[in-house]
């Protein structure tokens, strides 16, 4: 384990099988309805990339996947509270069926800014799947149709999610020693 992490909360495999259920339950919720068009799944860099890489390829479907990068933390531990886009997705959702895939819903600002602007777009359907569900008090009410994990309202790091860039290539999950941050 790390030196600067405490505790794993989920191990590479506890991830892994979960990503196959998540992956499972989308190919089952969208073959017939997404037909040979099949699905745009959108990536939210830079969190979500290795968990991304590992969704789509436990789907078993046509799939599209495209990538935009947001960013609300910036390299503190407190979201900025301020959505900005960095890169914005290279192809037209509209008329698709959008799986939004992120690694973690924490305030809830980052998702609930990206569907109201994944929306305007006029995709077919839009559906989120987060990999991680942070039990956060005043959270904002964010539907999301496929959790991973509920966890603690600790500051995690690992499997994507960062603290200042760093962490990103932990293949596990952990909570991160406040002293690090501090
Ligand atoms: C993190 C994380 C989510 C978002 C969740 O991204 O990857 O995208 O924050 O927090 P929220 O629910 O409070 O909005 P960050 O802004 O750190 O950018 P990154 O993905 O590039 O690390
Ligand atoms: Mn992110
Ligand atoms: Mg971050």
């Amino acid at each position: 384990m790390h030196q600067d992490v405490s505790e794993i909360l989920f191990s590479e495999q506890d991830i892994a099988e979960r990503v196959a259920d998540i992956g499972a339950a989308i190919t089952r919720d969208y073959k017939e309805l997404a037909g040979p068009a099949g699905i745009v799944v959108v990536c939210v860099l830079r969190g979500a990339a290795m968990y991304t890489c590992d969704l789509i390829r436990a789907i078993d479907m046509p799939l599209e996947v495209d990538f935009m990068a947001v960013s609300s933390y910036g390299s503190g531990v407190k979201s900025s509270g301020v959505v900005r886009i960095l890169k914005d997705l290279s192809s037209d959702i509209h008329g698709k069926h959008v799986v939004i895939a992120e690694d973690i819903l924490d305030s809830g600002l980052t998702l609930s800014y990206l569907i109201k602007n994944l929306e305007s777009r006029g995709p077919a359907s839009i559906s989120v799947a987060t990999l991680l569900r942070k039990n956060t008090p005043n959270q904002a009410d964010v539907n999301c149709r496929y959790v991973g994990f509920t966890c603690p309202d600790k500051f995690i790091v690992g499997y994507g999610l960062d603290y200042a860039e760093h962490y990103r290539n932990l293949p596990y999950i952990g909570v991160l020693k406040p002293e690090i941050y501090q």
